[in-house]
């Protein structure tokens, strides 16, 4: 939530909208007989809310000029930013009419499944204030997920890192540190600092392949030049924070799989150089398709939020 008020809101206009209605219209229009007769009222009433006006703004609005009247500098500043008004408040009965149509539908994501630690609790607000709407998430692997965002089945993905051979909007909404990790009673474990090469000696045990966190690692080695093939793959980031624990090897996993206090899972993060591997999660979408009107909105009510919290820190 917000909690500053808006710029500008200790000076907000003693002038009411309808007297910014009339002033317009006799802007436009170029008399008040005719703006009054154009907004169904009668003439004193436009001319009691222009004087009204001019006494809340304090400023000439108005001058005359034959037999009509013509706005003043600062007058045709004002109808400007009526004008502005007006079209802000169309925006807003536009939106709040399409909201109307979040009655029902249903919303389709699917996230790669080192974010379902967090997503849930991000889709809870967009669940409580839209309960017509169905959603369907599902969590899979990087490679799973990219097939589903081809294949149309799903408007919303989340992921690290989005495949470039698809035409995609990406906001990168949170970052995923990716850090080694090792049993807490692990002989590396109290160390102050370590090199890869020095973790690289210990087997490895890795996401499937096909996982993002996997390929992040794949990327990484790649890069330094250095060999560290897994000795076991596993399937999810449960099962390989299990293995570690039972003293198998290290792996390399995001941080937000972990608890708070990795300790209290029996684990530890290992002060390796290079690490942790700072990577985004996006949220991404196809551009060469229309997104629907749950999925624009939760888009919508999600940046917001995350607009205005601090980002979390790991
Ligand atoms: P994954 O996720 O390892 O579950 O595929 C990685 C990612 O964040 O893209």
């Amino acid at each position: 939530m917000q909690e500053d008020p808006p710029p500008g809101l200790d000076r907000a206009p003693r002038a009411s909208l309808v007297q910014l209605r009339s002033f317009e219209a006799v802007v436009r229009l170029g008399a008040v007989g005719r703006a009054a007769q154009a907004l169904n009222l009668a003439q004193p009433t436009v001319s009691t809310q222009l004087k009204e006006l001019a006494a809340a703004t304090g400023q000439q609005l108005l001058q005359a000029q034959g037999r009509g009247l013509v706005p003043t500098a600062v007058g045709e500043r004002l109808a400007e930013t009526a004008r502005a008004m007006f079209a802000a408040w169309q925006r807003f009965e536009d939106d709040a009419a399409a909201l109307q149509g979040l009655r029902s539908g249903r919303l389709r994501l699917a996230a790669v499944t080192t974010t379902e630690y967090f997503l849930p609790d991000l889709l809870g607000p967009f669940a409580r204030a839209h309960p017509g709407i169905r959603i369907e998430l599902a969590v899979e692997n990087r490679d799973a997920v990219v097939a589903q965002l081809a294949a149309g089945s799903v408007e919303l993905a989340a992921m690290m890192m989005p495949p470039p051979h698809l035409p995609l909007q990406r906001w990168p909404f949170l970052e995923n540190p990716l850090v080694v990790v090792a049993a807490a009673g692990h002989p590396l474990a109290g160390r102050r600092r370590l090199t890869l090469a020095q973790v690289s000696a210990e087997p490895l045990l890795a996401r499937e392949s096909g996982s993002g966190t996997r390929l992040a690692l794949e990327n990484l080695l790649a890069e330094r030049s250095v060999t560290w093939a897994p000795r076991m793959a596993l399937g999810s980031n449960e099962a390989l924070k299990h293995a570690v624990r039972a003293g198998l090897g290290l792996a390399v996993l995001s941080r937000h799989t972990l608890a708070a206090e990795p300790a209290t899972e029996g684990l530890t993060v290992l002060p390796v150089a290079g690490f942790p591997i700072r990577r985004m999660w996006h949220l991404v979408w196809r551009h060469d398709r229309q997104l629907s009107l749950p999925a624009r909105t939760f888009l919508a009510e999600l940046r917001s939020t995350l607009g205005v919290r601090r980002k979390p820190r790991l």
